[in-house]
């Protein structure tokens, strides 16, 4: 296994239809891996193969209890409810954007030998099986969203809702 580098935003490849793996070869297994590995050392959710440079149908995400579910050849077969929320990209480093995504999200695909499976996510697996099937398409959050912004940016933003919320109470006291 080796650590693979994270393509960023404006690099070609993260623009590309992918095509699907037809072999489960040793190949294959190798890339899984790798992403696996380039995911953790990156402390990121998901990633996908466009973003270290291979266009291929296989992406790795981590589900709720931090297990890391390999989809090759994935699909969304299924999606229910909204959620709205706060959402990043390793190959977008420090931008996040407010994106609403559905909130139960069932994918169909393939295991690293071919098997095929379905698996649900919700939240914010749910979020990430969509942003991470949506690289295999060329595509990245940020066609989401008008507006990116900076962790400090978002820290700011809350810590302003959070006052706001605070004052709301005492200025009812002060009408009563
Ligand atoms: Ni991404």
């Amino acid at each position: 296994m080796s650590l693979r580098k994270i393509l960023t935003q404006g690099d070609p490849a993260l623009a590309k239809q992918c095509r699907p793996v037809e072999k489960f070869d040793q190949k294959l297994h190798w890339l899984l891996d790798d992403l696996k590995e380039t995911l953790a050392n990156a402390g990121g959710v998901g990633l996908a193969a466009p973003q270290v440079g291979i266009l291929r149908r296989a992406v790795v995400v981590e589900d709720e209890n931090e297990r890391m579910i390999e989809l090759v050849n994935p699909v969304i077969v299924s999606q229910e409810g909204e959620q709205d929320g706060w959402e990043g990209c390793l190959s977008v480093p420090n931008q996040y954007g407010w994106v609403r995504r559905p909130n139960v999200v069932t994918v169909r695909a393939q295991d690293r030998d071919g098997n095929f499976f379905e698996v649900t996510g919700e939240e914010l697996v749910a979020r990430c099986f969509c942003h991470e099937l949506e690289h295999l398409d060329g595509h990245l959050f940020v066609e989401h969203t008008d507006e990116l912004y900076s962790p400090e940016e978002i820290d700011a933003m809350e810590a302003e809702e959070e006052d706001e919320a605070k004052k709301r109470p005492r200025r009812k006291e002060k009408r009563k």
